[in-house]
């Protein structure tokens, strides 16, 4: 199906297909959980009708990972000119649980994490599910709503006794694509204080025109020597369903450790998974870009249609999440915050920015990864609700 195709989706059939985000809120536009409407790119439908026709439904086989990592080890070069070893590219079940074991195994003891803010919402629990404790570190904004690091306030938090610092980018909530010197400077902070960094890269195939993405742990030794990276083909080909991600050890002493305690979680990708996040590497480049032409036109017209309207927007230049600023707005409280304001009176399901995080306050989350006319609908919706 090629991109114009996706308009023709509606919202009674995607409710019959019955995805998450279309049936936990009966009768309602799903825009909250991050993934998207369309149907999954042909040559991955295709390996995995004939792995079922081939009863490949046992456990993983060794060929097949061999096959998934020198997948994503050629797209990674490819695509960010990144030139990892794939015996160094691990299999993982999905991208938390390798922040959860690289807390478990790459990070001191007992130590914080630090977590620039807004942040994807797991993020702010899982550490305390670990008995972590989370430094939220507020990131800081421009007048025309572009994010950056606070660096004296990442300083700050390893001072306060943090070790890890969750880096995300593209970035979940915010839409960024950092930029080299960006994440030069905040490497700085993170060697003087002999910190790691868990870089978060699940969206990175997702990245509009004009921006580039380069993954962390490709800027120098010092950002390879310190960081576990972590990425899947499951946002940009729409596949979390299956379980399947890679993690990405750029030095040796991690490759080590990993080695002799990553068997057991490696085992806990999916058959399925792996063989899809091998295809959509190799074969899915097309799909992708076609993805990305049409998420670019979708978030592009969200611009038009939120413009003068009293609701803050800057286009991501990554991912298909939009990060709406709706502090200007005067809407009334309640538990669930400005998103329960828009379930209630648009029915629009969001995600509140309350739960990215202190400096989420006031803001929404929708995700822009549905066919146009329904984006068009919900945006109009939302409108609406505000004259009453
Ligand atoms: C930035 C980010 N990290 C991690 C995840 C979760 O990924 P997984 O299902 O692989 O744990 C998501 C899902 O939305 C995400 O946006």
């Amino acid at each position: 199906m090629n991109a114009h195709a996706f308009d023709s989706l509606t919202a009674d059939r995607l409710r019959e297909n019955g995805s998450l985000k279309w049936t936990a809120f009966p009768g309602k536009i799903g825009a909250w959980v991050a993934e998207m409407d369309f149907p999954v790119a042909p040559p991955i439908a295709a390996a995995l009708h004939d792995a079922v026709d081939r009863s490949m439904l046992g456990y993983l086989p060794t060929s097949l990972v061999a096959g998934m990592v020198d997948a994503y080890a050629s797209f990674a070069a490819d695509r960010y000119a990144w030139k990892v070893d794939p015996e160094r590219v691990r299999p993982m079940p999905d991208v938390l649980t390798a922040l959860e074991h690289t807390i478990t195994h790459f990070s001191r003891p007992g130590s914080p994490v630090i977590l620039p803010t807004p942040a994807y919402m797991p993020f702010l629990t899982l550490p305390g599910e670990m008995r972590r404790e989370v430094i939220q570190v507020p990131m800081l904004r421009d007048a025309d709503g572009r994010y950056g690091y606070d660096l004296d306030a990442l300083d700050a938090a390893f001072r306060a006794g943090g070790h890890l610092l969750v880096l995300c980018n593209p970035h979940n909530p915010i839409g960024r694509v950092l930029e080299p010197d960006e994440m030069l400077a905040v490497a700085e902070v993170v060697d003087r204080h002999g910190g790691r960094v868990f870089s978060d890269e699940i969206h990175a195939p997702l990245v509009y025109p004009g921006r580039r993405h380069v993954p962390y742990a490709s800027l120098n030794e010092t950002t390879a020597g310190h960081t576990v990276t972590a990425t899947s083909a499951s946002k940009a080909w729409n596949l979390p369903g299956l379980k399947c991600a890679q993690m990405v050890l750029s030095n040796e002493a991690d490759a080590k450790i990993w080695h002799e305690v990553g068997e057991r979680v490696e085992e806990g990708a999916s058959t399925l998974g792996v063989l899809a996040n091998r295809v959509a590497y190799a074969e899915g480049r097309d799909w992708l870009d076609d993805t990305i032409g049409y998420l670019y036109g979708n978030v592009t017209r969200l611009g038009e249609l939120l413009d003068g309207t009293g609701i803050g927007y800057r286009a991501p230049e990554g991912t298909y999440l939009a990060w709406l600023d709706c502090r200007g707005l005067d809407l009334p409280g309640g538990a669930d915050g400005i998103a329960g304001y828009f379930r209630e009176h648009a029915d629009v399901v969001l995600v509140d920015g309350g739960q990215c995080g202190g400096a989420g306050h006031g803001f929404v989350r929708l995700n822009a990864g549905m066919p146009r006319p329904i984006l068009e609908q919900a945006a109009a919706r939302m409108l609406e609700s505000l004259d009453r």
